[in-house]
Protein backbone atom coordinates (compact mmCIF):
# COMPACT_ATOMS: atom_id res chain seq x y z
CA UNK A 1 0.00 0.00 0.00
CA UNK A 2 0.87 4.34 0.19
CA UNK A 3 2.50 3.52 3.31
CA UNK A 4 4.93 0.75 2.40
CA UNK A 5 6.07 2.47 -1.09
CA UNK A 6 6.12 5.77 0.91
CA UNK A 7 8.85 3.53 3.65
CA UNK A 8 11.02 2.32 0.74
CA UNK A 9 11.33 5.50 -0.92
CA UNK A 10 12.91 6.74 2.24
CA UNK A 11 14.96 4.19 2.82
CA UNK A 12 16.19 5.10 -0.58
CA UNK A 13 16.73 8.36 -0.07
CA UNK A 14 18.41 8.12 2.86
CA UNK A 15 22.26 6.67 1.27
CA UNK A 16 21.46 9.45 -1.61
CA UNK A 17 24.54 11.10 -1.88
CA UNK A 18 24.56 15.18 -2.10
CA UNK A 19 24.66 16.44 -5.46
CA UNK A 20 28.30 17.06 -6.59
CA UNK A 21 27.93 20.76 -7.36
CA UNK A 22 26.65 21.93 -3.89
CA UNK A 23 29.15 24.07 -3.31
CA UNK A 24 28.45 26.54 -5.97
CA UNK A 25 25.32 27.76 -4.33
CA UNK A 26 27.02 28.78 -1.01
CA UNK A 27 27.63 32.46 -2.07
CA UNK A 28 23.76 32.81 -2.88
CA UNK A 29 22.96 31.66 0.66
CA UNK A 30 25.59 33.80 2.15
CA UNK A 31 24.56 36.53 0.61
CA UNK A 32 21.23 35.98 1.67
CA UNK A 33 22.39 35.62 5.57
CA UNK A 34 24.52 39.13 5.34
CA UNK A 35 21.19 40.59 3.78
CA UNK A 36 18.99 39.28 7.36
CA UNK A 37 22.03 40.21 9.87
CA UNK A 38 20.92 43.05 11.99
CA UNK A 39 23.46 46.32 11.48
CA UNK A 40 25.20 47.45 14.03
CA UNK A 41 23.28 51.08 14.41
CA UNK A 42 20.07 48.50 15.38
CA UNK A 43 21.98 46.93 17.94
CA UNK A 44 23.41 50.19 19.89
CA UNK A 45 19.20 51.07 19.76
CA UNK A 46 18.70 48.22 21.62
CA UNK A 47 21.21 48.37 24.11
CA UNK A 48 20.13 51.90 24.22
CA UNK A 49 16.29 50.79 24.89
CA UNK A 50 17.66 48.23 27.60
CA UNK A 51 19.35 51.27 29.54
CA UNK A 52 16.32 54.08 29.24
CA UNK A 53 13.99 50.86 30.62
CA UNK A 54 16.60 49.93 33.39
CA UNK A 55 16.86 53.01 34.56
CA UNK A 56 13.09 54.32 34.96
CA UNK A 57 12.21 50.39 36.29
CA UNK A 58 15.52 50.50 38.97
CA UNK A 59 13.83 53.76 40.26
CA UNK A 60 11.02 51.72 41.46
CA UNK A 61 12.45 48.33 42.09
CA UNK A 62 16.19 49.39 43.10
CA UNK A 63 16.88 45.42 43.51
CA UNK A 64 15.51 44.42 40.54
CA UNK A 65 17.42 44.14 37.09
CA UNK A 66 16.62 43.95 33.42
CA UNK A 67 17.41 41.51 30.46
CA UNK A 68 17.52 40.94 27.06
CA UNK A 69 16.69 37.66 26.39
CA UNK A 70 15.45 36.00 22.74
CA UNK A 71 16.62 36.82 19.59
CA UNK A 72 18.07 40.18 20.15
CA UNK A 73 20.45 38.71 22.58
CA UNK A 74 21.16 35.19 21.29
CA UNK A 75 22.93 36.37 17.98
CA UNK A 76 19.88 34.57 15.97
CA UNK A 77 18.07 37.73 15.17
CA UNK A 78 16.81 39.32 11.66
CA UNK A 79 16.88 42.71 11.33
CA UNK A 80 13.34 44.39 12.21
CA UNK A 81 12.65 42.03 15.06
CA UNK A 82 11.11 42.60 18.39
CA UNK A 83 12.92 42.97 21.22
CA UNK A 84 12.26 40.43 24.16
CA UNK A 85 13.53 41.38 27.57
CA UNK A 86 12.97 39.48 31.44
CA UNK A 87 12.51 41.53 34.45
CA UNK A 88 13.88 39.78 37.31
CA UNK A 89 12.72 40.75 40.86
CA UNK A 90 12.20 38.58 44.12
CA UNK A 91 9.58 40.05 45.69
CA UNK A 92 7.68 37.79 47.92
CA UNK A 93 4.41 39.78 48.12
CA UNK A 94 3.63 40.12 45.16
CA UNK A 95 2.06 37.39 42.33
CA UNK A 96 3.49 37.28 38.60
CA UNK A 97 0.32 39.29 37.05
CA UNK A 98 0.51 42.07 40.12
CA UNK A 99 4.26 42.41 39.03
CA UNK A 100 3.29 43.01 34.94
CA UNK A 101 0.09 45.98 36.01
CA UNK A 102 2.46 47.82 38.32
CA UNK A 103 5.42 47.47 35.82
CA UNK A 104 2.59 48.86 33.25
CA UNK A 105 1.75 51.60 35.64
CA UNK A 106 5.81 52.39 36.09
CA UNK A 107 6.28 52.24 31.99
CA UNK A 108 3.06 54.88 31.58
CA UNK A 109 4.63 57.21 33.99
CA UNK A 110 8.09 56.74 31.71
CA UNK A 111 6.70 57.89 28.96
CA UNK A 112 6.24 55.08 26.94
CA UNK A 113 3.43 53.98 24.20
CA UNK A 114 1.11 51.79 23.30
CA UNK A 115 1.38 49.94 26.73
CA UNK A 116 -0.27 46.95 26.89
CA UNK A 117 -0.67 44.35 30.26
CA UNK A 118 -1.18 41.11 29.18
CA UNK A 119 -2.28 39.06 31.95
CA UNK A 120 -4.06 36.16 30.96
CA UNK A 121 -1.36 35.00 28.33
CA UNK A 122 0.33 31.21 28.74
CA UNK A 123 3.59 33.82 29.80
CA UNK A 124 2.27 37.31 31.21
CA UNK A 125 4.01 39.82 29.60
CA UNK A 126 3.91 43.82 29.25
CA UNK A 127 3.93 44.82 25.21
CA UNK A 128 5.20 48.69 24.44
CA UNK A 129 6.84 50.86 22.08
CA UNK A 130 9.25 53.05 22.56
CA UNK A 131 8.87 56.86 21.12
CA UNK A 132 12.99 57.39 21.24
CA UNK A 133 14.39 54.61 19.43
CA UNK A 134 10.83 53.46 17.79
CA UNK A 135 11.11 49.85 19.10
CA UNK A 136 8.49 47.67 20.18
CA UNK A 137 9.24 44.76 22.84
CA UNK A 138 7.48 42.35 25.32
CA UNK A 139 8.56 42.54 29.08
CA UNK A 140 8.22 39.48 30.85
CA UNK A 141 8.74 38.45 34.93
CA UNK A 142 11.18 35.98 36.44
CA UNK A 143 11.72 34.28 33.34
CA UNK A 144 15.39 33.43 33.88
CA UNK A 145 16.04 30.20 32.27
CA UNK A 146 15.53 32.23 28.86
CA UNK A 147 17.76 34.87 29.90
CA UNK A 148 20.18 31.54 30.37
CA UNK A 149 19.34 29.52 27.29
CA UNK A 150 19.93 32.79 25.33
CA UNK A 151 23.34 32.88 26.93
CA UNK A 152 23.81 29.06 25.76
CA UNK A 153 22.88 29.80 21.90
CA UNK A 154 24.97 32.62 21.82
CA UNK A 155 27.84 31.17 23.25
CA UNK A 156 27.33 28.18 20.92
CA UNK A 157 27.59 30.55 18.07
CA UNK A 158 30.72 32.45 18.86
CA UNK A 159 32.16 28.86 18.32
CA UNK A 160 31.52 28.65 14.37
CA UNK A 161 30.55 30.87 12.69
CA UNK A 162 28.26 28.02 10.40
CA UNK A 163 26.09 27.93 12.91
CA UNK A 164 24.90 31.53 12.13
CA UNK A 165 24.67 31.19 8.52
CA UNK A 166 23.09 28.29 8.54
CA UNK A 167 20.47 29.15 11.49
CA UNK A 168 19.65 32.45 9.79
CA UNK A 169 18.43 30.32 6.44
CA UNK A 170 16.83 27.94 8.30
CA UNK A 171 14.31 31.04 10.09
CA UNK A 172 14.29 32.24 6.66
CA UNK A 173 12.93 29.24 5.23
CA UNK A 174 10.55 28.40 7.81
CA UNK A 175 9.42 31.80 8.39
CA UNK A 176 8.80 31.64 4.19
CA UNK A 177 7.14 28.52 4.33
CA UNK A 178 5.25 28.97 7.29
CA UNK A 179 6.17 26.76 9.51
CA UNK A 180 7.68 28.70 12.40
CA UNK A 181 4.50 29.21 14.56
CA UNK A 182 4.87 27.74 17.51
CA UNK A 183 0.84 28.34 19.26
CA UNK A 184 -0.09 26.63 15.31
CA UNK A 185 1.64 23.83 15.84
CA UNK A 186 5.10 23.79 14.30
CA UNK A 187 8.83 24.74 15.62
CA UNK A 188 9.58 28.04 17.39
CA UNK A 189 12.61 29.60 16.26
CA UNK A 190 14.17 28.72 19.31
CA UNK A 191 13.91 24.75 18.45
CA UNK A 192 15.14 25.36 15.04
CA UNK A 193 18.51 26.82 16.14
CA UNK A 194 18.63 24.07 18.74
CA UNK A 195 18.49 21.46 15.45
CA UNK A 196 20.72 22.81 13.95
CA UNK A 197 23.48 23.27 17.19
CA UNK A 198 22.53 19.22 17.00
CA UNK A 199 23.51 18.88 13.43
CA UNK A 200 26.86 20.31 13.65
CA UNK A 201 27.49 18.53 17.27
CA UNK A 202 27.05 15.70 14.86
CA UNK A 203 29.46 16.59 12.54
CA UNK A 204 31.88 17.84 14.96
CA UNK A 205 31.80 21.34 14.04
CA UNK A 206 30.51 22.17 17.39
CA UNK A 207 31.28 20.51 20.80
CA UNK A 208 28.66 19.83 23.68
CA UNK A 209 29.62 22.56 26.13
CA UNK A 210 26.87 20.41 28.63
CA UNK A 211 29.58 17.98 28.65
CA UNK A 212 32.51 19.63 29.15
CA UNK A 213 34.61 20.86 32.64
CA UNK A 214 31.61 23.48 33.59
CA UNK A 215 32.75 27.27 33.93
CA UNK A 216 29.72 28.40 34.28
CA UNK A 217 27.17 27.47 36.82
CA UNK A 218 23.48 28.85 38.07
CA UNK A 219 20.79 27.49 39.96
CA UNK A 220 17.46 28.55 38.83
CA UNK A 221 13.95 26.83 39.52
CA UNK A 222 16.25 23.85 40.70
CA UNK A 223 17.48 23.28 37.28
CA UNK A 224 21.17 22.88 37.46
CA UNK A 225 22.64 24.99 34.70
CA UNK A 226 26.38 24.38 34.09
CA UNK A 227 28.21 24.37 31.28
CA UNK A 228 31.51 25.43 29.40
CA UNK A 229 31.21 28.73 28.61
CA UNK A 230 34.99 29.84 27.86
CA UNK A 231 34.13 29.76 24.21
CA UNK A 232 36.83 32.04 23.13
CA UNK A 233 39.05 28.84 23.67
CA UNK A 234 37.23 26.99 20.94
CA UNK A 235 37.40 28.91 18.08
CA UNK A 236 39.18 26.30 16.23
CA UNK A 237 36.80 23.51 16.98
CA UNK A 238 35.15 22.99 13.41
CA UNK A 239 38.29 23.95 11.42
CA UNK A 240 38.49 20.51 10.00
CA UNK A 241 35.56 20.68 8.37
CA UNK A 242 35.40 22.55 5.11
CA UNK A 243 31.42 22.45 4.82
CA UNK A 244 29.71 25.03 3.31
CA UNK A 245 26.39 26.29 4.15
CA UNK A 246 24.90 24.82 1.14
CA UNK A 247 26.53 21.61 2.27
CA UNK A 248 24.84 22.25 5.88
CA UNK A 249 21.52 22.59 4.35
CA UNK A 250 21.51 19.59 2.73
CA UNK A 251 22.25 18.18 5.48
CA UNK A 252 19.92 19.76 7.93
CA UNK A 253 16.97 18.99 5.78
CA UNK A 254 18.26 15.59 4.15
CA UNK A 255 18.24 14.76 8.09
CA UNK A 256 14.75 15.66 9.25
CA UNK A 257 13.37 14.51 5.79
CA UNK A 258 15.00 11.15 5.65
CA UNK A 259 17.27 10.18 8.07
CA UNK A 260 15.10 10.93 11.60
CA UNK A 261 13.53 8.59 13.33
CA UNK A 262 10.28 9.69 14.27
CA UNK A 263 9.02 6.79 15.90
CA UNK A 264 12.29 6.28 18.41
CA UNK A 265 14.79 9.49 18.10
CA UNK A 266 15.21 12.43 20.36
CA UNK A 267 17.29 15.10 19.64
CA UNK A 268 19.57 16.24 22.75
CA UNK A 269 22.27 19.34 22.59
CA UNK A 270 22.79 18.63 26.20
CA UNK A 271 24.05 15.28 25.63
CA UNK A 272 25.68 16.00 21.75
CA UNK A 273 23.75 12.47 20.86
CA UNK A 274 20.58 11.04 19.77
CA UNK A 275 18.94 9.99 23.05
CA UNK A 276 15.54 7.30 22.62
CA UNK A 277 12.14 8.32 23.53
CA UNK A 278 12.21 5.16 25.42
CA UNK A 279 14.69 6.59 28.13
CA UNK A 280 12.80 9.68 28.67
CA UNK A 281 9.21 8.02 28.66
CA UNK A 282 8.37 10.29 25.64
CA UNK A 283 6.78 7.05 23.65
CA UNK A 284 3.34 8.21 24.06
CA UNK A 285 1.25 10.89 24.38
CA UNK A 286 0.79 12.79 27.84
CA UNK A 287 -1.66 15.28 28.08
CA UNK A 288 -1.24 17.79 25.34
CA UNK A 289 2.31 16.60 25.02
CA UNK A 290 2.58 14.35 21.84
CA UNK A 291 6.00 13.80 21.39
CA UNK A 292 5.52 13.37 17.27
CA UNK A 293 8.82 15.32 16.68
CA UNK A 294 11.05 14.72 19.81
CA UNK A 295 13.95 18.13 21.17
CA UNK A 296 15.03 18.17 24.19
CA UNK A 297 15.42 21.39 25.69
CA UNK A 298 19.06 21.76 26.81
CA UNK A 299 18.10 22.90 30.67
CA UNK A 300 14.48 22.12 31.62
CA UNK A 301 15.06 18.26 30.06
CA UNK A 302 11.35 17.62 30.47
CA UNK A 303 10.76 19.73 28.03
CA UNK A 304 10.14 18.74 24.44
CA UNK A 305 10.21 21.65 22.23
CA UNK A 306 8.00 19.45 19.69
CA UNK A 307 5.57 19.15 21.70
CA UNK A 308 3.38 21.72 20.23
CA UNK A 309 3.62 19.71 17.01
CA UNK A 310 0.18 17.30 16.69
CA UNK A 311 -0.91 14.87 13.84
CA UNK A 312 -1.71 17.23 11.31
CA UNK A 313 1.27 19.38 11.67
CA UNK A 314 3.46 16.65 11.46
CA UNK A 315 2.47 15.83 8.07
CA UNK A 316 3.15 19.39 6.91
CA UNK A 317 6.69 20.17 8.69
CA UNK A 318 8.10 16.45 7.18
CA UNK A 319 6.25 17.90 3.76
CA UNK A 320 8.08 20.98 3.85
CA UNK A 321 11.72 18.71 5.06
CA UNK A 322 11.19 17.08 2.36
CA UNK A 323 10.37 19.56 -0.41
CA UNK A 324 13.27 21.76 0.94
CA UNK A 325 15.32 18.45 1.17
CA UNK A 326 14.62 17.66 -2.77
CA UNK A 327 15.30 21.64 -3.62
CA UNK A 328 18.78 21.29 -2.42
CA UNK A 329 19.25 17.68 -3.98
CA UNK A 330 17.90 18.71 -7.79
CA UNK A 331 16.48 22.50 -8.23
CA UNK A 332 18.40 24.36 -10.25
CA UNK A 333 18.00 28.08 -8.41
CA UNK A 334 17.48 26.57 -4.94
CA UNK A 335 18.45 30.01 -2.86
CA UNK A 336 15.70 31.09 -4.99
CA UNK A 337 12.97 27.91 -5.19
CA UNK A 338 13.89 27.40 -0.99
CA UNK A 339 12.04 30.12 0.02
CA UNK A 340 8.97 30.70 -2.49
CA UNK A 341 5.80 31.81 -0.18
CA UNK A 342 3.77 29.17 1.04
N1 LIG B 1 12.08 30.12 24.69
C1 LIG B 1 12.15 29.07 25.59
N2 LIG B 1 11.41 27.94 25.38
C2 LIG B 1 10.64 27.82 24.28
C3 LIG B 1 10.56 28.87 23.34
C4 LIG B 1 11.31 30.01 23.58
O1 LIG B 1 12.87 29.17 26.58
N3 LIG B 1 9.93 26.70 24.10
C5 LIG B 1 12.86 31.35 24.97
C6 LIG B 1 14.28 31.26 24.46
O2 LIG B 1 15.12 31.96 25.36
C7 LIG B 1 14.23 32.01 23.15
C8 LIG B 1 13.19 33.07 23.45
O3 LIG B 1 12.26 32.45 24.32
O4 LIG B 1 15.49 32.57 22.82
C9 LIG B 1 12.46 33.59 22.23
O5 LIG B 1 11.91 32.50 21.53
P1 LIG B 1 11.53 32.55 20.00
O6 LIG B 1 10.55 33.64 19.74
O7 LIG B 1 11.24 31.15 19.57
O8 LIG B 1 12.88 32.89 19.31
P2 LIG B 1 13.53 34.19 18.80
O9 LIG B 1 14.99 33.86 18.86
O10 LIG B 1 13.09 35.39 19.55
O11 LIG B 1 13.13 34.22 17.26
P3 LIG B 1 12.36 35.22 16.31
O12 LIG B 1 13.43 35.90 15.52
O13 LIG B 1 11.52 34.34 15.43
O14 LIG B 1 11.56 36.14 17.17
MG1 LIG C 1 11.27 36.52 19.45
Amino acid sequence: GHHVSSQRIRFQRRNRPCRYDIDRFAPSFLSIFESLVPSQDEIAKQKQLLTSLSRIINKEWPNSKLYLYGSCANSFGFSNSDIDLCLSIDDKEMSKVDIILKLADILHAGNLQNIQPLTRARVPIVKLMDPETGLSCDICVNNLLAVINTKLLRDYAQIDIRLRQLAFIVKHWAKSRRVNEAYQGTLSSYAYVIMCIHLLQLRRILPCLQEMEATYFVTVDESNCAYFDQVDKLNNYGAHSRDTVSRLLWAFFHYWAYEHDYTRDVISIRTGRIISKERKDWTRRVGNDRHLICIEDPFETSHDLGRVVDKFTIKILREEFERAANILQFDPNPSVTLFEPY
